[in-house]
């Protein structure tokens, strides 16, 4: 692939130019395009060739707007061993995926996936937002709306699709080297490195934070100020437990249970 004037070929150009839109207009993906954004994400890579995930494709307008922020789409992408499973009994063999490390391998190739369907979409002029929409709703309504199997499934995160109805004034920053890339060895900040990063959030010009709160007419002195105080609310111990029993029960993190029980 050519390199354009300023460096950038065209799918640099989609990536760099990725950003969250939250609000949806009417019109609609073609069948086509949600067949190749679907197409482009199962090409991601995968461990073992297994794909070890499910990817539910929502167009139920009810289930769009509880999930998906009233998207045009949705795709649900959730890390999931059934398939391989029912092919191993099918086959009379057992397969058992009961353990936190196919969790862990099976969720990377199901982000990696989701990702991959995000900049499909993009260089497609689809907009997306991705969301853990589903991890605020009781899980167990979560998966009796989509039907999941409780074991070895497990809901990672929402993509939304659709062509934005307002768009961002500006892209989001990113926080870009210290503390983020490390070369060879990992390296912890120094408190003068740690001023640096609070500077680089305070810094409204880069919009590296969640810049929808105006911390500073609230009378915070930085944003992460804000940050730890407002928004990183503690999680209710009661929804801890939930998402706790309801991880126990897709099997991967308990020991005890076996696929072929
Ligand atoms: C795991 C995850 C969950 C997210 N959940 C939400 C969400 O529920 N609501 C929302 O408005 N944005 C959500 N986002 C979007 C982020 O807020 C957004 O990616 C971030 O602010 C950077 O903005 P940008 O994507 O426009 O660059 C989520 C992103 C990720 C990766």
């Amino acid at each position: 692939m050519t390199k354009t004037h300023n460096g950038l070929n065209e799918t640099l150009k989609t990536i760099f130019s990725l950003r969250s839109i939250r609000n949806y207009s009417e019109k609609e993906i073609s069948k086509e395009e949600l067949n190749l954004i679907i197409r482009a994400s199962v090409r991601a890579a995968n461990a073992s060739g297994r794909q070890s995930y499910s990817i539910i494709v929502v167009d139920d307008k009810h289930l769009l707007k509880k999930y998906f922020y009233a998207a045009n789409k949705g795709l649900l992408f959730c890390v999931d061993f059934n398939r391989i499973i029912d092919a191993a009994k099918y086959l009379s063999h057992t397969f058992a995926s009961n353990n936190l490390r196919f969790f862990i391998t099976g969720s990377t190739d199901t982000i990696l996936a989701a990702q991959t369907a995000a900049i499909a979409a993009k260089s497609l002029g689809i907009d997306s937002l991705f969301t853990n929409s589903v991890h605020r709703e009781e899980l167990n309504v979560v998966y009796e709306d989509f039907n999941l199997p409780e074991m070895y499934c497990f809901p990672l995160i929402a993509l939304c699709l659709g062509y934005a109805s307002k768009k961002p004034k500006y892209l989001k920053g990113r926080l870009k080297n210290l503390g983020v890339i490390h070369f060879n060895k990992y390296h912890r900040l120094s408190q003068q490195e740690l001023d640096t990063l609070i500077q680089e959030y305070d810094d409204k010009e880069k919009h590296i934070g969640l810049s929808w709160e105006s911390w500073k007419e609230m009378g915070f002195k930085h944003y992460l100020d804000w940050f730890y105080t407002r928004w990183s609310q503690e999680i209710p111990k009661e929804k801890l437990q939930e998402f706790h029993l309801a991880l126990k029960k897709t099997g991967f993190i308990d020991p005890e249970w076996y696929c072929n029980k």
